[in-house]
């Protein structure tokens, strides 16, 4: 993918914002829109675990927030406690906030030694959505 190598740039300097001082894994996400543009994120703990977001949602709300609802990919990064880069795949609240808004997005997991692409199509099967909300 053209610019990818931009993206995947971007993705691990932001890594170092992530607000995790409780478990100590930070994770980045950079998200696509149709339209081109692009909005990352990273994970913000909180003393209050419960009030703890992750990167992949906070890069989709602030996209949201500026009006765009479209969803060409997200890329994930993460940096373990011991430093490490595994590819890491996306929590259930986040996989059902991609499928919300864009259920063919490409999801691209990103560690030091692989790649993995995949999209949410596969990684959530048999969803709910507001089909169901009758
Ligand atoms: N986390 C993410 O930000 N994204 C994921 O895909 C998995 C988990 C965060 C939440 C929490 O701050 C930390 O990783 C440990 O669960």
């Amino acid at each position: 993918m053209e610019r990818e190598k931009e993206y995947i740039s971007i993705l691990k300097e932001v890594n170092q914002k992530s607000y995790a001082p409780y478990s100590n894994f930070k994770v980045s996400a950079l998200l696509v829109t149709k339209s081109g543009k692009i909005y990352t994120g990273v994970n913000v703990e909180n003393a209050s675990y419960g009030g703890t977001i992750c990167a992949e949602r906070v890069a989709i709300f602030k996209a949201v927030s500026e009006g765009e609802k479209e969803f060409d990919r997200i890329y994930i990064y993460s940096t373990d406690k011991d430093g490490n880069h595994k590819i890491t795949p996306p929590c259930g609240f986040c996989r059902q906030v991609m499928v919300e808004f864009s259920k063919d997005m490409k999801v691209i997991l990103v560690g030091d030694s692989e790649k993995v692409e995949t999209d949410i199509k596969t990684l959530q099967p048999y969803l709910f959505d507001d089909s169901y909300l009758v």
